[in-house]
């Protein structure tokens, strides 16, 4: 099928490249003239595993081409995919500018029949304004669609390709088979395409996220709770996780959730549900909670240094706001360096992918190191803020025999409590004593 794809970014690029893997001819358009001639040369703008390959793959195929230009976009595809920003406005709801007026310039520009699709994570009632739009200017038949994605940083070559479901909200039963026909491929394993209705479709994006958002924050709470009474936040996860109506998926403590999707999700939620004169509590707990968890270990560092944190050299490994990618927005790891900062601490920070990202934040503000081990030299502590599997099985007594006082705060519970107690560390971890 031949596929157009505006907005390259982590979502358009992503979508772009796993529907050529499939045989479709993709065009992706952008106005970023420097991005579209890099990736022409082959080169993926972002890090994502696997992702590189596929890309490489499909370029040589001619199957996956690239455009500054939307009326070629448009002259090619049958089905157009908008994945365009979504940001977060100030009062927090969706800022939906980038997709009304692309659909604007998609109105005035169609000729013949297309399916449109939000492929953006957009309030409900946008496939309404979207085909409003189109229609103020169109000259000839399409459909709007609701498409919503979900996947996960890191993994999103893999959840795109074997995706648990996939969502349509659609009225209209010619665009429905159209969608149905180019995800076939994909759902082979029996996996459902559930088709429901636009708003139904575009609710269910911001219902999962800031499900799997609260549900994190649950457990955060829970584990600040088993410090207080002397419980193990590991022992409680796994006694609640085993009861399938929990899952043990997503039961993890850390210094909070961040990236491009929960937090931005949660609040635009409860930005929605204001607007219909719905106060969404849970929502404004799950906000408050998450803002609190990201600087959690600040007060304990600060106890440990006895109130004085002036010139105390601290090293960060992992500063992504998860591992296997360098995303670095609304990292935990950015409120943490933040709140150090203020203190008068020196920090020497490493990430495996995310220091450029964080350079352009923090400049001078902070020391880079070239290795996680390099960050610790010198070094009063560590702070760890992201789980990278490099950190997992570390050499304990190298990192001993670096940090001028052998003591791990970790934001991601890494490791075995007593282990390194017995490594000869203080150990402060979440939900853990
Ligand atoms: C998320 C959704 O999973 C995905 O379906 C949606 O399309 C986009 O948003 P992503 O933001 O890439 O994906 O990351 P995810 O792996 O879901 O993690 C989100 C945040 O939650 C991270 O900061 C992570 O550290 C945190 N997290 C996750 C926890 O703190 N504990 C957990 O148990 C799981």
């Amino acid at each position: 099928m031949k596929i157009t794809v505006v907005g390259t970014g982590y979502v358009g690029l992503v979508t772009g490249t796993c529907l050529a893997e499939t045989g479709n001819e993709v065009v992706c358009v952008d106005i970023d003239k420097e991005k579209v001639n890099t990736m022409r040369n082959g080169n993926v703008p972002i890090y994502e595993p696997h992702l590189d390959v596929l890309f490489e793959r499909n370029i040589e195929a001619n199957r996956l081409k690239f455009t500054t230009s939307l009326d070629e976009g448009l002259e090619h595809g049958e089905i157009v995919f908008l994945a365009l920003p979504t940001p977060e406005d100030e009062d927090g709801s969706a800022d939906l500018s980038y997709v009304l007026n692309v659909s604007s310039e998609i109105g005035k520009k169609i000729k013949t029949y297309k399916v449109i699709v939000d492929k953006s994570t957009v309030p409900v009632g946008t496939a309404e304004k979207v085909k409003a739009v189109i229609a103020e200017n169109a000259s000839c038949d399409f459909d709007v669609v609701s498409n919503p994605e979900f996947l996960r940083e890191g993994f999103a070559v893999d959840d795109f390709l074997k995706p648990e479901r996939i969502v349509i909200g659609s009225s209209s039963e010619k665009a429905t088979q159209l969608m149905q026909k180019l995800y076939a491929p994909f759902v082979r394993s029996g996996n459902p395409i559930i088709v429901m209705d636009e708003k139904s479709a575009e609710l269910t994006k911001y219902a999962a996220n800031s499900f799997l958002a609260t549900k994190i924050t649950f457990m955060n709470e829970i584990a600040n709770y088993c410090e207080k009474v002397g419980a193990d936040v590991d022992k409680v996860r796994a006694g609640m996780g085993t009861d399938s109506r929990i899952g043990k998926r997503f039961l993890f403590p850390g210094i909070g959730y961040g990236g491009s999707c929960f937090p931005k999700d949660v609040k635009a939620l409860q930005k929605a549900g204001k607007n219909e004169n719905y106060d969404f509590k849970i929502l404004n707990s799950v906000i408050e909670v998450n803002k609190n968890q990201k600087t959690i270990l600040l007060p304990k560092i600060e106890d440990y240094f006895k109130g004085d944190l002036q010139g105390k050299q601290i090293a960060i490994w992992g500063l992504a706001f998860k591992p296997e990618t360098d995303d670095v927005r609304e990292a935990p790891a950015i409120d943490m360096m933040n709140g150090l900062l203020k203190k008068g601490a020196k920090l020497t920070v490493f990430d495996p992918e995310a220091i450029p990202n964080i350079k352009k934040q923090f400049g001078d503000k902070l020391n880079y190191a070239d290795s996680m081990y390099q960050a610790l030299e010198g070094a009063e502590v560590l702070l760890i803020c992201t789980e990278w599997s490099i950190f997992r099985t570390p050499d304990f007594s190298r990192i001993k025999k670096e940090l001028k006082n052998p003591t791990i705060f970790d934001g991601r519970n890494l490791y075995n409590v007593d282990d390194v107690k017995k490594e000869g560390f203080k150990y402060v971890s979440i939900g853990r004593n």
